[in-house]
């Protein structure tokens, strides 16, 4: 491994994925080494499925410090990492590789503390005590479930079209905090502070079939996608009565912040990375 803080020759990054070719990561990583004066290299690798792996270690052995990984690549990341966090543990899921000394590899999952930080500290929304409804039971919504719960909501509903799987989720996460399983038309009749869209509907350019009045008059809505991607919830969202609808554009920016803590021991300042990714569109 290429020793990540030599002040001559980049410490190497990617991200992998598929597709990868329009993600932003190397863009915030650029940015965030300019914050510290760093030289990295940051690069979006597109693998095929079924290549993971070797693409890793190829990785590795080209000097590599650290991956990001997207999707569909989360759950095998898990299952490669020798080493996990907790929270990685929990979220069955990877998104932060680091190359050890040792030739071991760490996996990390910084989705949940960056859609934390994104809400708490970017959006002033305090989860303490709020009413929230999380949409969809994948890998996106099981990874944000615990660094959710663990700021003490007042309840968490998971509302999914196969209800089987809001229901597993829920009694899984049980032990964490007040958490109910719901398909989406029972939600009739009940009202959220903060709504989080963690489907994959808006792909299709769908908008999970809601109830018309779920949220209460100072609500957030928040989709965990970004740009185009999140525009059918969010305008869905604004129409039916949510004072504020946000993307997850912050939640990119947080959770990539939280990877370079991981890999280079420094948070970079991340509100006007935000800023000035919006501004670049
Ligand atoms: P991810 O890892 O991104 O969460 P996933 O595990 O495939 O992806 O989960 C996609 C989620 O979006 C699921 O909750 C899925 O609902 P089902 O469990 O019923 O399949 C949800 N989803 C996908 N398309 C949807 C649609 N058109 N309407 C509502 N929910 C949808």
């Amino acid at each position: 491994m290429a020793d990540p803080f030599d002040f001559e020759k980049p410490a190497r990054y990617a991200v992998m994925g598929n597709p990868v070719a329009h993600s932003k990561s190397p863009r915030i990583h650029a940015l965030f080494a300019h914050q510290f004066r760093h030289l990295i290299e940051y690069t979006a690798i597109q693998v095929d499925e079924g290549g993971f792996a070797q693409a890793v270690e190829q990785f590795r052995a080209n000097g590599g410090a650290g991956l990001n990984v997207t999707v569909p690549f989360k759950q095998e990341a898990f299952t490669l990492a020798g080493h996990l966090s907790e929270r990685a543990r929990i979220a069955q899921a990877v998104n932060t590789l680091r190359f050890e000394p040792d030739g071991g590899l760490f996996g990390d999952n910084t989705d949940g503390a960056g859609l934390v930080h994104d809400l708490e500290k970017n959006l002033g929304v305090h989860l303490k005590d709020k009413r929230i409804l999380l949409l969809g039971a994948g890998g996106a919504v099981r990874g944000v479930l615990a660094p959710l719960l663990k700021h003490r909501p007042a309840l968490i509903v998971i509302a999914n079209r196969t209800l089987s799987k809001a229901k597993d989720l829920a009694e899984e996460f049980s032990h964490y905090g007040k958490v109910e399983a719901s398909g989406f038309k029972d939600l009739k009749g009940r009202h959220f502070d903060l709504v989080i869209n963690g489907t994959a509907a808006s792909l299709k350019g769908e908008v999970p079939p809601l109830p018309d009045n779920l949220f209460t008059t100072h609500a957030l809505a928040y989709d965990m996608m970004y740009g185009e991607k999140s525009k059918p919830f969010l305008d869905w969202a604004a129409v039916h009565g949510a004072r504020q609808a946000v993307d997850g554009l912050g939640m990119l920016v947080e959770q990539a912040a939280e990877s370079y803590l991981i890999w280079r021991g420094v948070r970079p300042e991340t509100r006007s990375v935000i800023e000035r990714l919006r501004a670049e569109g």
